[in-house]
């Protein structure tokens, strides 16, 4: 009994690793510029389904757009989509 509960702690750290970002936000920046409005609405309805918002500042902006293809191919999004999801967080990184 004693090993079982010495070993649960582990086993939830690594679950936390293996299911989801590093970094995650509250809830979705906030971008005041309405061209990324549609972006932040598909992002807030649709990341934080499998784990929390990731923080957009986690990546560099090269490593994003792979990131989006595969997490917005998860999410089911279409890719006019993935793009306007891709823009917002570039755009809410800089905030
Ligand atoms: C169907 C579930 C699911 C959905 C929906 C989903 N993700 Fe993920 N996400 C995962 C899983 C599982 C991982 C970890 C393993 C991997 O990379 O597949 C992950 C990992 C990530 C990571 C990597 C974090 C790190 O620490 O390296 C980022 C960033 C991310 N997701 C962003 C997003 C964004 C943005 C969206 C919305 C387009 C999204 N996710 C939607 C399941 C999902």
């Amino acid at each position: 009994m004693t090993k079982l509960l010495a070993i649960l702690p582990i086993a939830f750290a690594l679950a936390a690793v293996a299911c989801g970002p590093g970094k995650t936000v509250a809830s979705p920046i906030d971008v005041a510029d309405p061209a990324f409005a549609h972006g932040k609405e598909l992002y807030t309805a649709n990341c934080n389904k499998c784990h929390g918002y990731a923080d957009p500042h986690l990546l560099a902006d090269d490593k994003w757009p792979e990131m989006v293809e595969e997490m917005g191919t998860k999410a089911k999004l279409e890719a006019a989509d993935r793009q306007a999801v891709l823009q917002y967080i570039l755009a809410a990184k800089k905030q």
